[in-house]
This record gives structure tokens, C-alpha cells and sequence, in this order.
């Protein structure tokens, strides 16, 4: 199968995404052009590194290159100073230098933590994002932004750290369970609704062929996705601006992720969908998109088997006005002010201060009542 490129223009800190199957086994041709020397530090989790470190060692050794790495625990715990430190220890002690790189295998929380360690080791060096979930491989590890949780919030310590390359190997995705390769999904959906309606159109038709592992499908919708937010990123690297649209339905599920404790209860990807579904709903009762468009939102997400109402969330929840404080406590307040990313239609979202806090305050409180 072909391997796509999408190129994330950025200057003197522009790379390519490279997105298709055998990346991991091919690791060494495309790492090597960067090499000052034939050694690189790779960082993974313990499920992660159980099922695909060997590959990549493999992959590097056919190229010459020399792999040292460090096994980090699996989950979102680990995105902590306690493990920040180990990683850029044992980065120090295995002598890795300016011009050399450090690779992230994993998911969100191995690449961000990573790409943070790079970004500070020695002031700065290059690293490669190998991710290895569909989350992973559609927006956490393309943008720069990297970092870890602070007891008072996630990533609220981190750094714009670009990656020198990314290898989304799409063969890996058949290791996920569904319900992680449809967590990642939610983040899909949301390109399309954010600013591609032909893109939205093309996910109806063929996501429950990539859902049931149709590679060919699986492959064009990571390079869409990645096109998207390369194009977003390359307008607006850190966030003053347009990169905000990337962040639909995030403002809700931020919300709904603290009430249910960052666990297995929602994944974020599960609270990314639930959260477009809320933002298509509001922006249907301003006015400012018609009602089908909420309505097939839903559709789509039913027919790809994920969560998309609040009764979809197992256990207990705050009342709406708790929901709306955790929203306000988003880092991407300002001012105090709650920013919401609307839609005047599939596609079509902008970025607004402007939401009557009553009108969100019931469209909770419907969707909390609806959980019977
Ligand atoms: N995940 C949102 C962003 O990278 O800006």
C-alpha cells in the first residue's frame, strides 16, 4: 500500500506526516536521513512497548541505528512530573545530545510527555512521533503541543515543541480494541464538522468500512485529518487564533471529563463526539445552523456505534449548573469569559464568547433529564 505524506509547512520547523502501513518496520529509512549518528532513545509505555518495540527495533537495526528505550506505566497517571523527571534523566544518562533524536511510541500520553522531555532536554532536541493510537495519529501527535497534567488541570505544563517527523503507521490500529479505535474516531468526525462538510459527507458513507478495518479507508482518513490540522496549525501555530476551531466539542467534554473522573467512564475521544453533538445542538437553538444538522450529526455517530447523548455516559453526573462550572474552569477561558467553538452548519465552525449561559445551562439540563 502507498505511503501518504502530508507536510505541516511551518518554516524552519516544518515536517512531514508519513501515514500508512509497514512505517514501523521501514523506521529506519525514513529516521536515518536525520541522524547526526546511528543511535536514537525511544520512549513507550509497558502495552505499548509489549506489542510493538521489538518491531521497531528491528525496523532501525536494518538501517544500522541503535535503540535504547525506556518503558514508562500505561495511562494518563503517567503524564506527571514524577515521570517527566525519570525521562529526562535517563535521557541525560544515556548521553543523548543536541543533534541527536528521541522517538515517542505511543499514544497521547507518550507523545506529549515526550515531545515535553525533548523540548527541554539540553534546551531543545529533535524528537519523532511514531504514534500508535487513531487519536494519537489525527491530532495529538501533529502540532507541537506537548506537556504534562498538573494537579490543578491537564497540560497545563508543557511547551509548542514541534516534531522533526511523524511515522502514523495505520497497520497498528488493528492491535486497538473497538472501542479505542472509536474514541479516535470522534476526533475524525470533528475535522469533517469543524470545516469539511464533502469530508463529513465521505465519513456517512465509508466510516463503518474503515470502523471494520478497511485499510484503504482508514488511511484517507488519517492523511484528511492530518491535512486539516497541518493547514490549521501552519495558519496559527499557537493558538491565538484559528487553531481553537480544533478544540469543537472540546469545551463540553472537558466538562463531562472531570465529572467523570478522566477514566474509563468516557475516554476523550468518546467525549469529543458527545461533546460535537451538544455543540451542534446549541448552535441549532441560536439559530445559527438549521435543526438536521444536530439530527444527522447524531445519525452518524449511531451508525458508527458510539456514545453520543449524556444517558450514553454509565454512572452518575453533576447537575448543569456543576457542568458549567467545570466548563469555566477550561484553560481556554479567558477573561472568564467561556469560549465555545459553534457551527453555522456542518463544516462550518467558528470560535465565539458570545452563548447565553442560560441557553447552556438548559440544553444540560434537558440532556441530564433525558438520562431518565
Ligand atoms: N488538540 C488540539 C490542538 O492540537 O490544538
Amino acid at each position: 500500500m502507498t505511503i501518504e505524506t502530508v507536510h505541516v509547512g511551518l518554516g524552519d520547523r516544518a515536517y512531514d506526516i508519513k501515514i500508512g502501513t509497514g512505517l514501523v518496520a521501514a523506521a529506519g529509512d525514513h529516521i536515518a536521513p536525520l541522524l547526526a549518528r546511528p543511535r536514537v532513545a525511544v520512549v513507550t509505555d509497558e502495552n505499548v512497548g509489549a506489542r510493538h518495540l521489538d518491531g521497531l527495533r528491528d525496523g532501525l537495526a536494518a538501517k544500522g541505528i541503535d535503540m535504547v528505550a525506556l518503558t514508562l506505566p500505561a495511562g494518563e497517571g503517567t503524564k506527571s512530573w514524577p515521570h517527566f523527571e525519570r525521562t529526562v534523566e535517563w535521557l541525560l544518562a544515556e548521553k543523548i545530545e543536541r543533534r541527536d533524536i528521541v522517538i515517542a511510541l505511543g499514544g497521547g500520553v507518550i507523545g506529549d510527555l515526550t515531545g515535553f522531555a525533548a523540548a527541554v532536554l539540553r534546551r531543545g532536541v529533535r524528537f519523532v512521533q511514531i504514534p500508535t493510537s487513531l487519536l494519537a495519529q489525527v491530532d495529538s501527535s501533529v502540532g507541537g503541543k506537548t506537556g504534562i497534567n498538573a494537579p490543578q488541570g491537564k497540560n497545563l505544563i508543557g511547551a509548542f515543541h514541534q516534531p522533526a517527523l511523524v511515522l502514523a503507521d495505520t497497520g497498528l490500529l488493528d492491535t486497538l480494541t473497538p472501542r479505542d479505535f472509536l474514541s479516535g474516531y470522534g476526533e475524525v468526525v470533528k475535522y469533517g464538522l469543524l470545516g469539511d462538510a464533502a469530508f463529513f459527507g465521505w465519513l456517512e458513507q465509508n466510516g463503518p468500512a474503515l470502523r471494520d478495518g478497511d485499510m484503504g479507508a482508514r488511511i484517507a482518513a488519517v492523511k484528511r485529518s492530518c491535512e486539516m490540522k497541518a493547514e490549521i496549525v501552519a495558519r496559527d501555530e499557537t493558538e491565538q487564533g484559528d487553531r481553537a476551531l480544533l478544540n469543537l466539542g472540546h469545551t463540553f467534554c472537558h466538562a463531562l471529563e472531570a465529572a467523570t473522573g478522566y477514566g474509563d467512564r468516557l475516554l476523550h475521544g468518546e467525549g469529543v463526539a458527545v461533546g460535537c453533538a451538544l455543540a451542534f445542538e446549541l448552535s441549532s437553538r441560536m439559530g445559527l445552523c438549521s435543526q438536521e444538522d444536530p439530527s444527522r450529526v447524531r445519525a452518524h455517530l449511531r451508525d458508527m456505534g458510539m456514545k453520543v447523548d449524556l444517558a450514553d455516559i454509565p454512572g452518575d453526573l453533576p447537575d448543569a449548573d456543576t457542568l458549567l462550572d467545570l466548563m469555566g474552569q477550561d484553560k481556554k477561558v479567558v477573561d472568564g469569559q467561556l469560549r465555545f467553538i459553534l457551527a453555522r452548519g456542518i463544516g462550518a465552525a467558528f470560535v465565539t464568547s458570545d452563548v447565553p449561559r442560560d441557553m447552556v445551562r438548559d440544553l444540560l439540563a434537558e440532556a441530564l433529564a433525558a438520562r431518565g
